[in-house]
């Protein structure tokens, strides 16, 4: 959530910025903004993307090799080019940029009036810091720094900091607490943003800044320290990420492209975690928690977004096989409602960015409660991953469309095979059935070749309903996650209302919605409830809805019944939730870009929340 780029060295900052926030533009495109030391500070911001700011900056000025930029998304003050950041304090002495949210804005912002005929011009809780800072480097004649830290003493909520300050003109200061900032060490040069996404191209060296912890910054150094002052040795990590990854590699949007990578982004999942020949699942990053595992009592999943629908999926599939209780939570209701957490229970908390702040909360939440807490992350070093007793990283490589796909299958894929380890230790599974579940879970990135196959089939459906206002996906058992998740990809990037339910709870109420306009997606595979969904699917034909069905190969049942079928191939329904999802994705992707709607990044949202 809003995306920073710093950069101090010997280049002209202003491209390297640039493209930087282009990188991370996933996290917030409301409105960006950049500052560059000159002859003095020189800043540049403008409502919308950053290729809006590109090109109004194109006319300026804009050299020199210090700079700081931000994209934004909006939490204090509507996006405009006067709450786009960077923002400089009143007398001009610090222009800063910041992720986050200052909680306490309103008494510090009162506190200042108070002191001063300090005025803020813009609506925003990051101005107040900048004036802050500023009056703290003012009153007390100290250091840009000593001012950053003694204003941050003062500051209740998170932030990801950099700050230029006039009169030291040759450097950059970066403080973090709650939201990541990452520096790459080049050479006699720094680059400074939210993840590594706009370093990689420059650097593999990383230091990950952690909470309270303050960072200046000039051509040939670094210095690290804690809020309180304390010295830090800078610890450099060399990071496994290739530039490849995080281009569009020729497809049109990345949330196609990431959609077509999900055969590769299992397969990485489960290589080394799943042997095909014998037959076997090693999870090494739960060796440390074997003990906790195996005398656990419950599992409660923890997570956000799609990443608690993966949480479902995990749900029926852990009760089932390994007969561990499950239960779901929302990180953020978790968080706040004095949850029952016990020694014995094992906490999982699922996070493609594992920066989700909720999430981040209730992972501290259970830790203190006594849980033991493992993470199901994908970016590697991430908060979570770094808070956390244990974990398996889904290693579905960035994901960068804001509609989380590949993310979510690998989430799935770990999950799934926990759920199998943990049958087998706990002998809940008999060794054919473990057998058979692990070479089904082999397969299925080539069903998934064959599933994408089926493209033009999807965009021909998405074509029928591109205009329908609203829809309602079902599905039953470990399936009706998929259903729910099939709806989120429908609403968050192509603005169709959809919901998704079990597919019984229909006659509770979504029923009384359906008629000829009415689209209705299944997922109506063969497994134990297929007759039932069957029934679901003429309740709805007996109202006139329209049936998209996603069925297995060669049904021909359904095909007579409902008006369009999306087949994928056979297999066990612990595994389904992998293939019948992917045609909900293809379907919602058409969709919204038939309806001209921006894919990868739908308004109001952002990839990574790092606010509650
Ligand atoms: C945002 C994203 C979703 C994601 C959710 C949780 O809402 O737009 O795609 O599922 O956050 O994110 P996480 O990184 O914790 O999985």
């Amino acid at each position: 959530m809003c995306g920073i780029v710093g950069y101090i060295g010997n280049k002209e900052a202003f491209p390297i910025i640039i493209n930087g926030l282009k990188r991370l533009e996933y996290r917030g495109y409301d409105s960006a903004g950049i500052a560059l030391v000159q002859n003095g500070i020189v800043q540049y911001k403008k409502q919308g993307k950053v290729a809006d700011l590109e090109q109004f900056s194109c006319t300026k000025n804009t050299s020199g090799s210090i700079g700081i930029g931000h994209t934004r998304w909006a939490t204090h003050g509507e996006p405009n080019d006067v709450n786009a950041h960077p923002h400089t304090s009143m007398h001009g002495k610090f222009t800063i940029i910041h992720n986050g949210i200052i909680e306490n804005y309103s008494s510090l912002c009162r506190q200042l009036a108070e002191r001063g005929a300090y005025k803020c011009a813009s609506e925003t809780d990051t101005e107040i810091l900048a004036n802050l800072i500023e009056y703290v480097y003012e009153k007390e004649h100290v250091s840009a720094e000593k001012a950053v830290r003694i204003a941050l003493s003062q500051v209740e909520g998170a932030y990801g900091l950099l700050v230029l300050c006039a009169d030291e003109p040759d450097k950059i200061i970066a403080a973090r607490n709650g939201s990541p900032l990452v520096i790459g060490v080049g050479n006699g040069e720094y680059f400074l943003a939210s993840d590594a996404t706009p370093i990689v191209e420059y650097t593999n060296r990383i230091i990950y800044l952690n909470d309270k912890e303050i960072a200046v910054i000039s051509k040939h150094e670094l210095s690290l320290k804690t809020l309180f002052n304390d010295t830090l040795t800078p610890i450099i990590q060399e990071l496994d990420l290739d530039i490849e990854c995080i281009e569009k590699a020729g497809f049109d949007h990345f949330m196609q492209k990431e959609i077509f990578e999900q055969p590769k982004s299992i397969t990485d999942t489960f290589r080394g975690r799943a042997s095909k020949n014998p037959p076997e699942i090693y999870l090494g990053g739960l060796y440390n928690v074997m003990d906790k595992l195996d005398k656990a009592d419950r599992i409660i999943v923890v997570a956000c977004g799609t990443s608690w629908h993966a949480g479902l999926v995990g749900e029926y599939a852990i009760e089932e096989l390994a007969r561990i209780p499950v239960e779901v939570e929302y990180a953020s209701e978790f968080r706040y409602r004095n949850p029952i957490i016990r020694a014995n229970d094992v906490v999982i908390a699922i996070s493609q960015s594992g920066e989700t702040a909720d999430t981040l909360a209730a992972v501290r939440l259970a830790k203190n409660a006594g849980a033991t807490v493992i993470g199901v992350c994908n970016v590697v070093g991430s908060s979570i991953t770094r808070e956390t007793d244990a974990g398996v990283y889904t290693h579905a490589g960035p994901e960068i469309g804001v509609a989380s796909t590949k993310a979510f299958t690998a989430q799935v894929t770990v999950l799934t095979m926990m759920a199998l380890f943990l049958g087998k230790r706990r002998k809940e599974l008999a060794t054919e059935r473990y057998e058979e579940l692990i070479t089904e879970l082999y397969n299925v990135p080539a069903l998934i070749e064959e599933i994408l196959l089926d493209n033009e089939k999807y965009l021909h459906v998405a074509r029928l309903y591109k205009d329908a206002p609203n829809s309602i996906y079902l599905g039953r058992g470990i399936l009706f996650p998929v259903a729910l998740e099939g709806a989120l990809k429908m609403k968050e990037i192509s603005y169709i209302h959809a919901e998704g339910y079990p597919a019984a709870e229909m006659k509770h109420g979504p029923i009384a919605l359906i008629d000829e306009n009415m689209p209705v997606i299944i997922i109506a595979t063969k497994d134990k409830s297929y007759d039932k969904v069957v029934s679901n699917i003429q309740e709805v034909k007996a109202r006139k809805g329209k049936v998209i069905a996603v069925v297995s190969k060669g049904d021909t049942v359904i095909a007579q019944l409902a008006d369009h079928v999306f087949e994928v191939p056979e297999c066990d329904s612990f595994i389904a939730p992998l293939t019948t999802v992917v045609p909900l994705q293809l379907l919602s992707y058409h969709v919204a870009v038939l309806r001209a709607c921006n894919v990868d990044q739908p308004r109001n949202l952002a990839k990574s929340v790092t606010v509650e």
